[in-house]
């Protein structure tokens, strides 16, 4: 019997492209697992009312690892309009599949790293005063909390009659008491102590194992005093548990703004929801963007390892696919790593590694030309090609 069992869900369009190429790079490490694919995505709500079907949770809650590629979402009017028409008008409403996932097998504690590989064209250069440039060494890894902060979902248009009457019971809520309800939007930022002790634990853990010198918690509390002061509290708390890492604390506009002066600087960024998927995208943007940017969602019991990016449509039906598999195999390597397995998931990040120092195959994102049909013809190597080049290394 093989020692794992993976739930593999590619989703909607190019999760389809991607997903079969990181498991060529799982068999080609030796990686002893089976894989049962499982549906996830916008078929299974135009079909069914439901993104996220139940046997797919229950094959989850079954093997507690996944890999998924990637969804195709749509506002709520679309939504309607493209459930098949015996489903239409009975009261079906789109939730997105990852947010109800993290929600329901509470995948707290989301981990992207943002790692330059040398010789990736996309890297972040910074101009010297000397008129030369550096190439920061950027290594830094999110830990952006999954399930509650501003995507709790705790949210209102018009919000009903006794939210009202306890929104004005505070003093600061005296200059919209007389907007009318229709008017006026409420988004509730929950903050939980357990929960912000799990993500900010997470971090330190990690900076230990990695040897990093400081975990930094990235949030505003000058401004939101109640909820980023509870993430900095509890930070200052855990932080006791680590003599030997740093606790450095940074505002999240000013951190961004900081993108271009020190970067490298930051090896372990630890943030709530909101904060951690802003910069976690803005640190993906220094080390080459969307075709590189992985993630974990982890939980006590379950963990899905994804790419940031999403279905990507315009390019789903491209033959050869021409999207940049990188994010999707350093995905697969995360789950590698989760599992314990560091070697073979360290050969997977070098064998990218020696790929992208190469520079002979990339991809278009690489080149930075446009995607299309045409980016095979000026050069791009196809999504299986980059494959076969990192296979070919392993
Ligand atoms: P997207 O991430 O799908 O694509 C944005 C652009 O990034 C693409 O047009 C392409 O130029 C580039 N890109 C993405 N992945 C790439 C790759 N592997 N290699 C090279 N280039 C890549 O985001 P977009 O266009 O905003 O959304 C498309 C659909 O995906 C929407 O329905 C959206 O809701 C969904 N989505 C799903 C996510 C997920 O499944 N985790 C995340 C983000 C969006
Ligand atoms: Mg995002």
């Amino acid at each position: 019997m093989p020692k794992y069992t993976v739930v593999t869900m590619p989703g909607d369009g190019i999760g389809n492209q991607v997903l079969p190429e990181s498991l060529r790079a799982l068999k080609a490490v030796g990686f002893d697992a089976d894989y049962i694919p499982a549906d996830i995505g916008w078929d299974c709500w135009c079909n069914q009312g439901n993104a996220l079907p139940d046997r797919t949770i229950e094959l989850l809650t079954k093997h507690k690892l996944g890999l998924f590629g990637a969804i195709t979402s749509k506002p709520n009017k679309a939504a309607q309009a493209e459930l098949k028409p015996e489903l239409q008008g009975k009261g079906y409403v789109y939730y997105s599949p990852i947010v109800t996932m993290r929600q329901k097998f509470n995948l707290d504690i989301c981990m992207r790293p943002c790692i330059g590989f040398i010789g990736n064209p996309l890297n972040y250069i910074r101009k010297r005063i000397d008129g030369g440039s550096d190439e920061p060494q950027i290594n830094t890894t999110i830990f952006r909390q999954g399930t509650e902060g501003m995507y709790a979902g705790v949210e209102w248009t018009n919000p009903p009659e006794n939210v009202r009457a306890t929104l004005n019971s505070h003093p600061r809520f005296k200059t919209f008491s007389d907007i009318p309800g229709p008017d006026l939007a409420v988004s509730v930022r929950i903050i939980t102590r357990n929960a912000a002790r799990r993500i900010i634990t997470a971090a330190f853990e990690y900076a230990k194992k990695k040897k990093f010198k400081a975990v930094t918690i990235c949030e505003k509390p000058n401004v939101l005093r109640e909820t980023s002061g509870l993430m900095e509290e509890v930070a200052k708390e855990v932080h006791k548990n680590y003599p030997d890492v740093q606790l450095w604390s940074t505002n999240i506009d000013a951190q961004l703004m900081w993108l271009n002066k020190n970067p490298e600087d930051y090896n372990v960024v630890v943030a709530s929801n909101l904060f951690g998927d802003i910069l976690s995208d803005a640190f993906a943007g220094l080390v080459g963007g969307l075709g590189f940017a992985a993630s974990g969602n982890i939980g006590d019991d379950v963990a899905v390892f994804e790419p940031t990016h999403g279905s990507a449509p315009k390019y789903a039906e491209l033959n050869p696919p021409i999207v940049n598999p990188i994010a999707m195999i350093l995905s697969a390597a995360m789950m590698v790593e989760h599992v314990g397995e560091t070697d073979k998931s360290d050969r997977i990040k070098n064998a990218v590694a020696a790929v992208v120092k190469e520079g002979k195959v990339r991809t278009y994102d690489m080149m930075r030309i446009p995607g299309g049909a045409k980016s095979i013809s000026q050069g791009a190597a196809s999504t299986t090609q980059m494959a076969d080049a990192i296979l070919a290394r392993l």
